[in-house]
């Protein structure tokens, strides 16, 4: 049987062994409770201090600026909600775009539910913000900007360091939040660079473990913690730390920072492949996202064909061994369109025929030219079926043998 080839590390990343070999024993023989005061705690404050200190000085802050979290969802829900609250008195109002992740758009809509008064700002068909109606968005009131630093559907890198200094200039009490779940891993990504106080992030998407995350948090930064109960991270998230999951995330990012040169190399080799080869073999297909490949993740190719639905060319690949995504969600067994490709003002039809392709460290290009092999027939062959697909009487009378008019 064929090996199958994974093409959803936006979604996902394998664990690395040398992860799971750093979270061992922590699982095992380091049991402790990292807040107590016994000898058997000792050891599991080491791994969980030693995380602390390993990620903040990749992300270049200080230990105490990062507070550990169950995912990266959390991260950006305790970013939002912690600063609205905690700001409160000063302003209500929330600035975010139309193309973030669900985890800070739904969390932002429940804000706003909640009486805080939000601003989408819009997205270019690239994807991109539009820096002169940030600028405009800020004002006096305004408490809370939550940016993207990479988009998981099209793979925009967003100009978060200009926007930040557009932001504090308006207003320097303003607090700017990035999620960078996507961008850790595929983007050299440091704090003072970017310049902004909150900044999210998962270790699912860069090989380390699931259901573990952390929120950097610039000193003096106002936050109103959500998870009330303990005096852990410095009483801004209660709960027993997940010290083995915290020591995977840390060397999984460690890993990520020590081989980001050759994984970049990698990836940004088969995504240029994809991105290239995929038009070109295949009609009417349009790449979704920058056309500068400088302001895309290196990991992802991201892709609409017309006259076909998403769902069905993932089914057809996976039956081919290839696991990949369509980047759109299913809700309540209707299928919506992306909120990120509609926002980039394609239309409902087009934007239904979605493929995301995002390649990772263990990818080769035999595996993309396998599935360069694959997909024009399926996708032709789900054309023929297809009622919208304008040279359908085509297709069939030469099924049928017949000469097309
Ligand atoms: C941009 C972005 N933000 C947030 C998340 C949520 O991360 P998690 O799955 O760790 O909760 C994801 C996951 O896909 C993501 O891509």
């Amino acid at each position: 049987m064929r090996k199958r080839v994974y093409l959803d590390h936006a979604a996902t990343t394998p664990l690395d062994p040398r992860v799971l070999e750093a979270m061992l024993p922590y699982l095992s023989d380091f049991w402790g409770n990292p807040s107590s005061l016994y000898a058997e705690a000792q050891e599991a404050r080491k791994g969980l201090d030693g995380a602390r200190r390993g990620i903040a000085d990749l992300l270049g802050c200080k230990p105490q600026e990062i507070i550990f979290t169950s995912c990266g969802s959390e991260s950006a829900a305790l970013a939002l909600r912690g600063v609205a609250y905690a700001s409160h008195r000063r302003g209500n109002h929330i600035v975010t775009s139309a193309s973030e992740h669900h985890a800070v758009l739904h969390t932002a809509e429940r804000l706003e539910q909640e009486g805080f008064r939000l601003t989408h700002l819009p997205v270019d068909s690239e994807g991109f913000i539009d820096l002169a109606e940030l600028e405009k968005a800020v004002g006096e009131e305004t408490t809370l900007v939550s940016i993207m630093l990479a988009n998981n559907e099209v793979g925009t890198i967003e100009p978060i360091a200009e926007a930040v200094r557009i932001v504090k200039a308006k207003n320097r009490h303003t607090a700017f939040h990035t999620d960078a779940v996507q961008a850790v891993g595929a983007l050299n990504v440091g704090v003072d660079g970017l310049g902004v106080d909150l900044l999210s992030i998962g270790a699912h998407k860069f090989y380390g473990p699931k259901g573990v995350g952390a929120l950097y948090v610039r000193s003096r930064t106002p936050l109103l913690p959500q998870m009330l109960g303990g005096a852990q991270e410095k009483n801004r998230r209660a709960g027993t730390e997940n010290v083995a999951h915290i020591v995977g995330m840390a060397k999984a990012m460690a890993l990520a920072y020590a081989e980001f040169e050759a994984r970049n190399a990698l990836c940004s080799a088969l995504r240029n492949r994809l991105l290239e080869e995929l038009p070109a073999r295949v009609p009417h297909t349009h790449v979704t996202g920058p056309t500068d490949r400088a302001r895309r993740l290196s990991n992802s190719a991201s892709f609409c064909f017309e006259y076909i639905e998403g769902e069905a060319i993932l089914m057809a690949l996976d039956l081919q061994g290839v696991a990949a995504s369509s980047g759109s969600a299913c809700t309540s067994g209707s299928l919506e369109p992306s909120h990120v490709l509609t926002a980039m003002g394609l239309s409902l039809d087009l934007a239904r025929g979605s493929l995301r392709l995002t390649v990772g460290k263990e990818n080769t290009m035999e595996e993309i030219d396998y599935l360069l092999e694959v997909l024009p027939g399926i996708v032709s062959r789900l054309r023929a079926l297809s009622p919208t697909w304008p040279e359908r009487e085509a297709t069939e009378a030469r099924a049928a043998g017949e000469k097309p008019l």
